[in-house]
């Protein structure tokens, strides 16, 4: 989605300016036209060759006779499809709250009508000062997108709030408000992710093989074409996407719960989630010790999430099964009265629980039956949404 976008990357005197060319590349890599800006400040830290060598371009500097003609503040402020300032110093927040344009970047800032995004890095004495925060807050409420720097050591050896957030987080954001224009636009999608855990005791659940990898791609997936996206996710390992409300929950009683309340405003409900179908009828308030030579344990059913969720959206289900896959899909289907289905066959060392491929058959509930070949989960996730797109028209 960022193939012959122009990105313009405004990068400021921080010392997170080496981020900034890890950055620069990966937009280059997904196929954006990056323009990078760079303060007199910034050129301290790392040369624009630099930039030049990843982006393929001169960095551009409006005051710089030997700098292409015709390409300064305004051509700049036209072309941008987006302006990303990362690193954002305080400097160039307070600048741009003031509304001061002094150099290349606050005037394309200040000319240009794109979105703006702003990824804020410094000490988090200067970040918590409330001339800091009023500034990003007076930016916040003009249509700027702030991504919040992360917390952990900071280069002057303190922790705390300041370091440039993770490039995988700003990717995201800019993705995120990039795709607003895309065919998921204006709607909302609830996506579950990851294997439910029900307890037994204290230390102990039942639980499944489920990365959450599915899920968490259909969530970035429909993020990235426009859909404001609620993420309903049991514990994985993978990082919180950026740009998605994301709700932890555990068991399955407590999925049930988040689902039915994201999807008072949903357009399409995806249960991407392994639920755990049975739980302990009793959770033993104190770790069970080894006593007994044999241990039972008595397991009492767990709600069934889309069956027990109503209301005006699309319901699409997963299969995951190890015989008759498309058969015991299309009983699902039809005992669920979902709308689509996707079967994945989880004896497939390729597909299925963990890995970051998946072979799938999707099915709907007319009998249409697409068996894609083996492809990335991402990939996979934007052929299921090509088919809630449809769906969605009718
Ligand atoms: N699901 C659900 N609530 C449950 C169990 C499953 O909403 N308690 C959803 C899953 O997220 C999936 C679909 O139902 O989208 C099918 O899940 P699966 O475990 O394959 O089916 P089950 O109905 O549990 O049938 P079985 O385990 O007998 O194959």
């Amino acid at each position: 989605m960022l193939a012959n976008k122009t990105i313009v990357l405004g990068i400021t005197g921080s010392i997170a300016v080496y981020k900034a060319a890890d950055l620069a590349s990966r937009l280059t890599q997904a196929g954006a036209r990056v323009e990078v800006v760079m303060t007199e400040a910034a050129t301290r830290f790392v040369t624009p060759l630099t930039f030049r060598s990843l982006t393929g371009r001169r960095p551009i500097d409006m005051f710089d006779l030997d700098s292409e003609p015709g390409i300064g503040h305004i051509a700049l402020a036209k072309m941008a499809d987006i302006v990303v300032i990362a690193p954002a110093t305080a400097n160039i927040i307070a600048k741009l709250a003031a509304g001061i344009s002094d150099d290349t970047l606050t005037c394309t800032v200040l000319a240009t009508r794109a979105p703006v995004i702003i990824a804020p890095a410094m000490h988090t004495f200067m970040f918590q000062n409330p001339i800091t925060q009023d500034n990003l807050a007076k930016l916040r409420a003009r249509g700027f997108i702030i991504v919040e720097p992360a917390c952990g050591r900071l280069a002057s050896g303190g922790i705390g709030q300041g370091r440039l957030a993770e490039i995988e987080k700003i990717i995201g954001t800019i993705k995120q408000v990039m795709g607003k224009s895309d065919d998921l636009a204006g709607k909302c999608v609830v996506v579950t992710a990851g294997g439910t855990q029900e307890p037994i005791d204290p230390v102990r659940y039942i639980g499944n093989r489920s990365s959450g990898k599915m899920g968490y791609a259909l969530a970035k997936a429909a993020r990235d074409r426009g859909a404001t996206v609620t993420l309903v996710t049991a514990p994985t390992s993978l990082p919180e996407p950026a740009g998605i409300e994301v709700t932890h929950i555990r068991t399955a009683t407590e999925m049930k719960e988040a689902v039915a309340k994201a999807v008072s405003r949903a357009d399409v409900l995806i249960m991407a989630a392994a639920v755990a179908d049975y739980q302990s009828k009793s959770v033993a308030k104190a770790k069970i010790k080894k006593e007994s030579p044999s241990l039972t344990l008595e397991l009492v059913r767990t709600p069934d999430i889309l069956t027990e969720v109503k209301g005006n959206f699309l319901k699409v289900g997963f299969a995951a099964e190890s015989e008759d896959i498309v058969a015991n899909a299309r009983r699902k289907l039809d005992k669920k009265n979902l709308d689509l289905i996707v079967a994945n066959d989880i004896t497939d060392p390729e597909s299925g629980f963990g890995t970051d491929t998946n072979k799938v058959t999707i099915i709907s509930k007319d009998g249409k039956t697409e068996s894609l070949p083996l492809l990335s989960k991402r990939e996979v996730a934007d052929r299921i949404l090509d088919r809630v797109v449809g769906l969605l028209k009718r």
